[in-house]
């Protein structure tokens, strides 16, 4: 997991990343997310972490609600290392950068590619034609939100992989029809034991923060007894845990267990099956409860913590949008020039 991130090109190594403030934070969200970023941040490398409140609206959204829960999408960043005065941390709408980029990528990208992206048949399912259009067109807000940074690298879950492919063709397009070399082939880091984390429920299935059903899934604010118990219930198999990861194959709620349970011990699956190989899971399961307490309550705790102080958080906040303005605002500008806007002088 240490080895060194390659640069594109020439470009500057940056890491972009962003999580939508639509709903409480999951252990998925942590495990191929917030754990990630904060690995990156202690390696070195410049890092720009964005509560992406503008993706959030493409559905409806309580206006309170939505104010609370980008409080509590930046908390869980604090509470799970990212350190605001190592990492540029804000929430989306504060920098124009965003959507007057995003716009600009609206007239490069295509229809059909939007039409192609298999979250957006997801959410709209039937009834795609009363979808916003800005959840048509989110993909190309998400590669605005990369490439104001010109960011090269962009550390996600498996379920962000076909946006950030569609993140580069429209960073190829644009550095094609405008004859330039301007913009970053954006490398995805989908890396970890656990890029995609399943419900507790269905080991077919996401784990979501958008399931009807709560023992689908750890949240990051559930408490100690809540998230032992949501793992003694989790579904498993009548089979004992196999020798090898290859015996976990057609066996998705034994293997999802086991990937939770790497990813929390910061180990690999083949080492967790060599420590409990032949284990029933009514012994597997109390250790997994432990370690999964053990790694998140710390987290739960300081989120609690900085929740009760909104008002700091809006100041991080507030201090990290003026960090990414600095950065973004140059990057437009020059994008301006490429695509022939006169620009506003400068004052
Ligand atoms: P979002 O808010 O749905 O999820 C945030 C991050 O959590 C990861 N994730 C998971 N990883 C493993 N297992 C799971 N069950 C699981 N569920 C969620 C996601 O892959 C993601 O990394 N479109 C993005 C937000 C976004 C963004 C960006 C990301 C907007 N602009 C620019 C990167 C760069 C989204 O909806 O993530």
């Amino acid at each position: 997991m240490s080895e060194p991130v390659q640069t594109p090109q020439t470009f500057q190594s940056r890491i972009f990343s962003g999580i939508q403030p639509s709903g409480g934070m999951t252990l998925g969200n942590y495990l191929g997310a917030l754990k990630r970023f904060a690995e990156l941040q202690n390696r070195g490398i410049e890092t720009v972490y964005c509560v992406v409140d503008l993706h959030a609206i493409t559905v409806w959204q309580d206006p309170e609600k939505l104010r609370n829960q980008t409080r509590e999408i930046a908390a869980a960043f604090i509470a799970s290392g990212i350190d605001p005065t190592r990492s540029i941390l804000f929430n989306q709408s504060q920098v124009s950068a965003h959507a007057e980029l995003g716009w600009i990528f609206n007239c490069v990208a295509r229809i059909g590619w939007m039409y192609r992206m298999t979250q957006f048949k997801d959410k709209a399912g039937k009834h795609a034609e009363n979808s916003s259009l800005g959840l048509l067109a989110y993909p190309s807000l998400m590669a605005a939100d990369i490439l104001a940074y010109k960011a090269t690298h962009v550390p996600v879950g498996e379920d962000q992989k076909q946006h950030l492919e569609l993140t580069r063709d429209i960073a190829a397009k644009f550095n094609h029809d405008y004859g330039v070399n301007f913009f970053p082939i954006t490398e995805p880091l989908i890396e970890g034991a656990a890029t995609r984390v399943m419900s507790l429920r269905d080991g077919s299935k996401k784990m979501s923060k958008s399931d009807p059903s709560d023992q689908s899934r750890i949240n990051l604010t559930d408490d100690a007894d809540t998230i032992a118990a949501k793992i003694r219930k989790a579904k498993t198999d009548p089979e004992p845990l196999p020798e090898t990861v290859e015996g976990l194959k057609d066996r998705p709620e034994a293997r999802n267990l086991v990937n939770i349970y790497a990813a929390l011990a910061d180990t690999t699956s083949e080492s967790v099956v060599a420590e409990f190989a032949g284990a029933q899971f009514g012994s597997f399961k109390p250790k997994l409860a432990e370690l999964a307490v053990e790694k998140l309550s710390p987290i739960t705790t300081e989120m609690a913590r900085l929740m009760a102080d909104p008002a700091e958080i809006d100041r991080i906040l507030n201090r990290g949008a003026d960090q990414a303005d600095a950065i973004a605002q140059p990057i437009l500008a020059q994008v301006k020039d490429i695509v022939g806007m006169i620009r506003r002088r400068e004052v």
